[in-house]
């Protein structure tokens, strides 16, 4: 049986992933902040009994990633997917408007968390078959598809996280680990809003098509969830 470990799985993108591969009869470990809160994934657990693990992490919280991978000891995980992110409200006023210390959290939620769920579960990425790391980005980490100004915050964070998974995919190379991100679409979720252009499940689908056919010589890749490659 398959392991996947997915951040931010209580809502919107985390969440249908959490759902597809239960669907699948993958083992989920679903991570999200208040588990005690997410009802959605509490449902989506109680029809695949066994199969879903809902766990405690807020993955701005470096110890609590430790004390998870300590908690799962000498498992394997086949697949890990940072998915948990966030989209600054500061963002949405634009230039003159930029508040700092949410920057920092930004940073600290879409760019080093996902390099610390990398350093702390790579041993049981190593032991798993599939060996994979996706981190969910956006094309507004795109330096070339910037046309539109604004989103300091988001779009920095982005970008740096594809940075970051680059440099994933170099070193762990010599470990058959694969690392690639993912631009998932303009999705309707919370943070894509009710006019986005698909549904989660769309974009879910098309990415894990795509995470499924993943071969070492993607390592390093920018996707869409089309499996479109996407220029940095
Ligand atoms: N929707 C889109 O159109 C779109 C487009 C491009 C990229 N993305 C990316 O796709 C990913 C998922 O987005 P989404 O649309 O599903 O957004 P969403 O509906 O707003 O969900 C965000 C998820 O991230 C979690 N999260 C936020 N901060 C966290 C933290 N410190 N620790 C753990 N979990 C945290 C949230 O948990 P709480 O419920 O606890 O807040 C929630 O589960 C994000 O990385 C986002 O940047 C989305």
């Amino acid at each position: 049986m398959h392991t996947v470990l997915i951040t931010g799985a209580n809502r919107g993108i985390g969440l249908e992933f959490c759902r597809q591969y239960a669907a699948e009869g993958w083992r989920v470990l679903a991570c999200s902040r208040e588990p005690d809160k997410a009802d959605a994934l509490a449902k989506l657990a109680a029809l695949y009994p066994g199969l879903i693990a809902l766990h405690t992490l807020d993955v701005a919280d470096h110890a609590r990633i430790e004390r998870l991978a300590q908690e799962l000891g000498g498992e394997s995980i086949d697949l890990l997917i940072n998915n948990a992110g966030v989209y600054p409200d500061s963002d949405t006023l634009g230039f003159g408007h930029t508040d700092y210390a949410e920057w920092l959290q930004a940073f600290r939620i879409n760019t080093m968390a996902p390099l610390k769920m990398a350093e702390t579960f790579a041993p049981h990425l190593a032991r798993g078959k599939q060996k994979v790391i996706v981190a969910i980005t956006s094309k507004m980490g795109s330096i070339t598809d910037n046309a539109g100004g604004g989103s300091y915050l988001y779009r920095s964070s982005k970008a740096a996280l594809n940075m970051v998974v680059k440099s994933l995919a170099i070193d762990l190379k010599p470990g058959g680990i694969t690392a690639v991100v993912f631009h998932p679409g303009w999705v309707q979720t919370d943070m894509g809003g009710p006019n986005a252009m698909i549904p989660a499940a769309q974009s879910v689908s098309g990415m894990r098509k795509m995470i499924g056919r993943l071969t070492a010589a993607d390592s390093g890749k920018f996707f869409g969830y089309d499996g479109q490659e996407i220029l940095w």
